[in-house]
C-alpha cells in the first residue's frame, strides 16, 4: 500500500510537471505569435487618481487641474508613478498631453469654452517587468458658472461685448476697447477685469474711457514685469433686464506692441549715386534689436518698399538725374521680440531736392549772367559812343576856335 501510496504520489508529480511543461510550451507558442507582454501583463493593475478636479482660481482662465494619488498603490511602493493628462477645450480636435510625476498642473484656458480634461495612472516599465501599465481614464469638466453664460440662451450671446481691440502703445501703455453687445438695454454697463501672474488677484480697471456714460474701454497702469507671460481679461457686464455673458480674452503684451514712429530722419548723399539713410527712434523702452522697419523710398516718381533690421540704410541712385528723392518708414516689433506686432504710423517724409542747385544755375543764374553781360556791353557801347561824339563835338568846336583865333 505504501509503495503504491508512493508511486501514485510520483505519478501525480510527474503528471503535473508534464502539464507545466505543457502550459509552458504552450504560452511559448502563444509568445512567439503574439505580443507576449499582453498576457504578461494583465495581471497588473493601478487605479486612476483620486478626487481629479478642475480649480478656478479667480484669474480669468488661469485654471488649477488637481488630484490625488489612485488608491492600493502598496505593491508598487520602489516606483515612481507617473500620471497622464490630457485637457483640451471642448470644441477643439486635439488634446494636450502632460506627463508628471506632480498632483497639480496649471494652464491657461479659454474661458469662453468648456473644458474638459482627463487622467490615469502610468506604470513605468521597469515596476512592471513588462511594458507600462495604465489606468482607466478620470474625468473632469469645467465651465463658467451659469448666471452668467446660459447656454440653452441664445440672446444671451448677443449680450457680450464686440469688436474688443487691444494695443500696447510702445510697449508702454496698454490701452482696450470695445462695442456694447447687440441689443443689450440702455442700463447695461460692462467691467473690465485682468490678472497676470504675479499679480495676487483680479484687479478691475481704474480708468474706464466712456461714451454716454457707458465704459467703452480701458487705460491700464503701468503693468509691472508683465511681458512673455499670458494676460487674461475678462469683460462681464450687468443690467437689470437680463444676464450679461462674459468675454474672455488672453493674449501676451509683447505681441501687441504698437512703437511710436521713427524720427530724425536723415538722408545724405554720399558720392552722386550712394544715398545713406538714417533714422531714430523715439527713445525707450523698445530695445532696438526689437525692431523691424519698412523703408518707403521715392526716387521722382518710382517709389519702392524695402525692410530692414538696421536703423541704416544705403541705397544706390537708380536715375542719374533724379531731382527729389524721399523717403519715411514705419516700425514693428520683429521676430526676435515676439510673434507679432502693428506697425507704428509712418513717419514724417525726409526728402533731399537733388541737383537743386545745377537747376537753379541752369534756369535762373546763367540768363541773369547774359542780361546782365548784355546790359554792360549796351552801357559799354553806349559810353564808347558817347565819348566819340563828344570828342566829335570837342573837336569842332575846337576848330571854331581856332578860327576865331585866327579871325582875331
Ligand atoms: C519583477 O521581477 C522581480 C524578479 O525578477 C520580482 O521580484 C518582482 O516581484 C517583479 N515585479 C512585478 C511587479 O511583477
Ligand atoms: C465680473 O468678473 C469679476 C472678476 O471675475 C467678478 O468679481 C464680478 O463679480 C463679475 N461681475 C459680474 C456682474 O458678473
Ligand atoms: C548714368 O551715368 C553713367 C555715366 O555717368 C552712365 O554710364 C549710365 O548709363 C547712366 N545711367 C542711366 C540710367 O542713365
Amino acid at each position: 500500500m505504501d509503495q503504491s501510496g508512493d508511486f501514485n504520489v510520483v505519478k501525480l508529480g510527474e503528471m503535473a510537471f508534464i502539464h507545466l511543461y505543457i502550459r509552458c510550451l504552450y504560452t511559448l507558442l502563444i509568445c512567439t505569435v503574439f505580443d507576449c507582454t499582453l498576457s504578461a501583463n494583465t495581471e497588473i493593475k493601478v487605479n486612476p487618481p483620486q478626487d481629479f478636479e478642475i480649480v478656478d482660481p479667480g484669474y480669468l482662465g488661469y485654471l488649477y487641474l488637481q488630484w490625488q494619488p489612485p488608491l492600493f498603490l502598496d505593491n508598487f511602493k520602489e516606483c515612481t508613478i507617473e500620471y497622464e493628462l490630457k485637457y483640451r477645450s471642448i470644441d477643439s480636435e486635439k488634446w494636450k498631453t502632460i506627463i508628471t510625476k506632480n498632483l497639480h498642473y496649471k494652464d491657461g484656458f479659454d474661458l469662453n469654452k468648456v473644458i474638459e480634461a482627463k487622467i490615469h495612472t502610468l506604470l513605468p516599465e521597469q515596476c512592471t517587468n513588462g511594458s507600462e501599465v495604465r489606468s482607466s481614464w478620470s474625468e473632469a469638466t469645467y465651465w463658467i458658472p451659469p448666471q452668467a453664460f446660459t447656454v440653452h440662451s441664445l440672446g444671451n450671446l448677443e449680450t457680450k461685448i464686440q469688436d474688443m481691440d487691444c494695443i500696447y502703445y510702445n510697449w508702454q501703455y496698454l490701452l482696450c476697447s470695445w462695442k456694447p453687445g447687440v441689443g443689450v438695454h440702455f442700463d447695461t454697463n460692462y467691467n473690465l477685469f485682468y490678472w497676470y501672474e504675479g499679480l495676487n488677484y483680479a484687479l478691475q480697471c481704474s480708468d474706464y474711457i466712456k461714451a454716454n456714460g457707458k465704459n467703452i474701454g480701458c487705460r491700464f497702469p503701468y503693468l509691472e514685469s508683465s511681458d512673455y507671460k499670458d494676460f487674461y481679461i475678462c469683460v462681464n457686464g450687468s443690467s437689470e433686464s437680463k444676464p450679461i455673458r462674459s468675454s474672455y480674452f488672453i493674449f501676451q503684451l509683447q505681441n501687441i506692441v504698437k512703437p511710436l514712429p521713427p524720427d530724425y530722419l536723415s538722408l545724405t548723399v554720399k558720392n552722386s549715386d550712394k544715398i545713406n539713410l538714417k533714422w531714430s527712434m523715439p527713445g525707450e523702452p523698445i530695445p532696438a534689436k526689437c525692431l523691424i522697419y519698412e523703408v518707403e523710398f521715392t526716387e521722382d516718381d518710382t517709389t519702392w518698399v524695402t525692410t530692414t533690421f538696421e536703423n541704416e540704410m544705403y541705397i544706390i541712385r537708380q536715375l542719374n538725374e533724379s531731382q527729389q528723392v524721399c523717403f519715411r518708414l514705419r516700425s514693428k516689433v520683429n521676430i526676435y521680440c515676439s510673434d507679432d506686432g502693428i506697425w507704428s504710423e509712418w513717419s514724417d517724409e525726409q526728402c533731399w531736392k537733388g541737383d537743386m542747385w545745377k537747376k537753379t544755375l541752369l534756369y535762373f543764374i546763367i540768363p541773369f549772367a547774359f542780361v546782365s553781360l548784355f546790359i554792360l556791353l549796351i552801357a559799354f557801347l553806349l559810353m564808347y559812343k558817347q565819348k566819340a561824339l563828344l570828342k566829335m563835338l570837342f573837336d569842332s568846336k575846337k576848330e571854331v576856335f581856332s578860327q576865331q583865333e585866327i579871325h582875331c
